[in-house]
């Protein structure tokens, strides 16, 4: 059989695959029926400071090829989620990652000075990639800012510290940004979050299919796999290997988990296609991607992780 094992920082996972932060994720419920199905572990809907509704519905729909959403970040308020994860440290259960999304680069600064003197030891992921809030741009897309936050967490934050990004699409991009970033003890980037502020169109009714932002929202599923593979691999050629990286953006299979792994991922996440699908696809995508490695000859990970060829 295979080792399906990832540890990051000493933390470890059973296998690779999880949840993308918001999806199936917002109650302890939902969390609860991820960790007790065969996910390699379990990301918490991005809180906020303060308990949120999120935007007017409908606020997400399924595509062709994947979904457009604009949910605007509904969240039961950072409390609820960092008690969540310090009880499943107290269980003895450590495949957690905490999301955090403040309005604010003080928003976030002060979830990470709670964090710091809370009991919580495991990772964070810090959202600066939400397209979906009227009015507050996607922090990732800002260097200054990007490097701004690193510099003032960095001064009082000592724990497992994980970047959630946006996507990029100009090799420039990843050579600047990745300077920034291999300056900081990061634990790890995760990319993408959805491309933002996409738009479709219905036909019949002539009509946008979501309702905040005119229409315009975050685009995930099969549209988004290549564009994350890029990103997976573009900031692995270019980050410390001390920076882990957790890929996200297109998976629907264990293929899809393969080749993102191919291109340099050590953890991956699935948030449109566990939409419908629900629990069960962890086991099922999991099951696909053994298959492949033993098809492969491939006995662990790290066989064929960041591997992917040239021609
Ligand atoms: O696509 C997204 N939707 N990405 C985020 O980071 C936040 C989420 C939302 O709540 O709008």
């Amino acid at each position: 059989t295979s080792n399906l094992q990832v540890s990051i920082n000493d933390i470890n996972f059973n296998n690779p695959v999880l949840n993308a932060a918001g999806v199936r994720c917002q109650s302890t419920t939902e969390l609860d029926a991820i960790l007790a199905s065969t996910a390699g572990g379990a990301v918490t809907k991005s809180a906020t400071l303060q308990p949120r509704n999120g935007n007017e519905t409908p606020r997400m729909q399924s595509l062709p090829f994947g979904s457009i959403n604009s949910m605007g970040l509904p969240n039961y308020g950072f409390d609820y989620y960092l008690d969540y994860v310090i009880n499943q440290q107290i269980a003895g259960n450590q495949n957690l990652i905490l999301s955090i999304a403040g309005l604010s680069i003080a928003e976030n600064l002060t979830m990470l000075r709670q964090i710091q003197a809370s009991d919580y030891q495991g990772l964070v992921e810090l959202n600066l990639s939400c397209p979906n809030v009227a009015g507050k741009s996607q922090v990732g897309y800002d260097f200054e800012a990007v490097a701004d936050i690193l510099a003032a967490a960095f001064t009082f934050f000592d724990g497992h510290l994980g970047l959630k990004l946006p996507p990029y699409f100009d090799l420039n991009q990843f050579d600047e940004l990745s300077a920034i970033l291999n300056q900081y003890p990061l634990t790890y980037v995760n990319s993408i979050n959805s491309i933002g502020n996409g738009l479709a169109v219905d036909l019949d009714t002539e009509t946008v299919v979501i309702k905040p932002k005119a229409g315009f929202g975050g685009i995930g599923g099969d549209y988004v796999k290549p564009t994350a593979l890029a990103n997976i691999r573009a900031f692995r050629l270019r980050l410390n290997p001390a920076i882990k990286i957790i890929g996200t953006g297109g998976i629907s299979s264990g293929q899809d988990v393969f080749e993102h792994i191919l291109c340099g991922a050590d953890l991956v996440q699935i948030g449109t296609a566990f939409g419908p699908e629900g629990t069960p696809i962890f086991e099922r995508v999991t099951d696909e991607l053994e298959t492949i490695m033993v098809a492969k000859g491939y006995r662990s990970l790290a066989d064929f992780r960041g591997k992917l060829k040239i021609i």
